[in-house]
């Protein structure tokens, strides 16, 4: 079940405690019982329908700020604006199960070394985000095409915007399941474990002999890497190398 409709449930569930509570006079009167009994009742279904553990702190926190919010009268013009916004920069990740966190520049400076110095190679970035890995490596390597696709609308402009003057980066905004990814030499994903397996597939069924997955920090469970390289940075990043299609038959060159 996604998680998302597990909350929703785990919520549902909680309030049908907190009502049926309320009607059969087990609780005293006043909001606040109300509110408590529907928080606990929520962070027990949630972990009944076995949601991740953070879950459970998101429920028993949900119904308090939400009657503590109501009792601060804030218009509710600026609980839109916070939507949009949210949804905006998060777009889809209540589906996808990816959030937006960014690569830093070691780590693009480590993705640089990876790339072929003898043709110019072309990058893919899975979920390219505000560009963060695109923009130093496209510094760091003007002979590569560097490509992102990305799904949110608000990463995406920003990415648009930051990256007008690099003429080697062309991004696109959509679906990267969508993409062939045939023609690229290296394709980069800092996503989340979710969909790793799926990433695998593609690229096993779409990458030529040759070609490279770098996975930022989710390993694709079940295989073994072909190297792992250890980025000298403070968040201990970790980049996991595949050639899902094997290596290249003869030194790799483009036609
Ligand atoms: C963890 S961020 C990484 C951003 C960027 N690649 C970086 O390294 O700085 C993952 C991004 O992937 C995007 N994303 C997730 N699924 C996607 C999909 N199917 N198509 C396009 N973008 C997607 C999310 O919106 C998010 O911005």
């Amino acid at each position: 079940m996604p998680p998302a409709l597990k909350a929703l449930l785990a919520q549902l569930a909680g309030g049908l405690l907190a009502f049926g509570a309320a009607r059969a006079g087990l609780l005293p009167v006043g909001l606040w019982p109300l509110i408590v009994v529907q928080a606990v009742g929520a962070a027990s279904a949630a972990i009944a329908l076995r949601s991740a553990p953070w879950w459970r702190g998101i429920h028993l926190g949900f119904a308090p700020l939400v009657a503590g919010a109501l009792q601060l009268g804030i218009a509710p013009g600026w609980y839109l604006a916070a939507f949009v916004a949210f949804a905006l920069v998060y777009w889809s990740s209540f589906r996808t199960q990816v959030p937006l966190f960014l690569s830093n520049p070691q780590t693009a400076e480590a993705v640089a070394g990876l790339l072929p110095d003898d043709y110019p190679a072309r990058l893919l970035d899975l979920g390219s985000g505000t560009g963060s890995l695109l923009r130093p490596l496209a510094r760091l390597r003007p002979d590569c095409r560097c490509e992102g696709i990305e799904a949110a609308p608000a990463p995406y402009l920003l990415s648009r915007l930051l990256s007008r003057r690099q003429p080697n980066i062309y991004l696109a905004r959509g679906d990267f399941w969508q993409l062939p990814w045939t023609d690229y030499d290296v394709v980069y994903a800092f996503l989340s474990p979710v969909p790793m397996p799926e990433v695998w597939r593609k690229a096993s069924a779409e990458l030529r002999p040759g070609s490279l997955l770098v996975s930022n920090s989710f390993p694709v469970e079940g295989v073994t890497p072909d190297a792992v390289i250890d980025v000298p940075d403070r968040r201990r990043t970790r980049l996991y190398l595949y050639h899902p299609a094997g290596p290249a038959p003869t030194p790799h060159r483009r036609p």
